[in-house]
């Protein structure tokens, strides 16, 4: 793959999207200012839905998809598309990155846990619901490293799903959860997209 992340230009929006947050990334400011920044570009994009390219609302029956957008050249950010079918989520996970989650259409509930033990054993994390929420079409939510940025994900409705997130890195390995037995285990993800192969992602 090559610097860029995709095949043919974005949509005039998405990459006026895409500027904006390279502009608030340059000013190199703390986490919690690039995701006040990030979310109020992110609300006013998902104010509309015409930017997003059909190739890129593709789900599968089986897993969500993922669609990758735009990766920045200097790896310090992505843009992706999720495509939810109905009953679709994801498993307990992090980030080790911030990110901001916008609804493109329909809406997800999201699940967020505090981690209440110290962190010291890498495959043991001891998990409690702190909130769940149902963000709904141009909504958004965030996450905020170390202290906010478990959560899992899902489409509850009975209608499918897209969402737009940027997250802070490549997010190419995550760590799942566990909430019963406390086991954490890392993770690889994919991305589904034309320019990326059909690799699903399926976790
Ligand atoms: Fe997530």
């Amino acid at each position: 793959m090559t610097a860029m992340s995709t095949a043919s230009p974005l949509a005039p929006a998405l990459h006026d999207y895409v500027r904006t947050i390279e502009t608030v990334l340059d000013r190199r400011p703390a986490n919690r200012v690039i995701i006040r920044e990030v979310s109020v570009a992110t609300k006013e994009l998902c104010a509309s839905d015409r930017w997003l390219d059909e190739r890129h609302r593709v789900g599968h029956p089986d897993y969500y998809t993922r669609h990758l957008l735009h990766r920045d050249p200097h790896n310090r950010f992505v843009v992706l598309a999720l495509v939810w079918q109905p009953g679709q989520m994801t498993p307990i996970h992090d980030h080790s990155c911030w990110g901001v989650m916008g609804l493109v259409e329909n809406s997800l509930e999201e699940i967020c846990y505090d981690r209440l033990d110290d962190g010291k054993r890498p495959d043991f994390a001891e998990l409690e619901q702190s909130r769940g929420t149902d963000v709904g079409r141009g909504g958004v939510a965030y996450l905020l490293p170390p202290y906010e940025e478990i959560h899992r994900i899902g489409n509850t409705s009975g209608k499918p799903t897209v969402s737009l997130h940027v997250y802070g890195r490549d997010l190419d390995e995550v760590n799942v959860f566990d909430q019963i037995t406390g086991k954490v285990s890392p993770m690889r993800i994919k991305y589904y997209s034309p320019e990326c192969g059909k690799a699903p992602f399926v976790i």
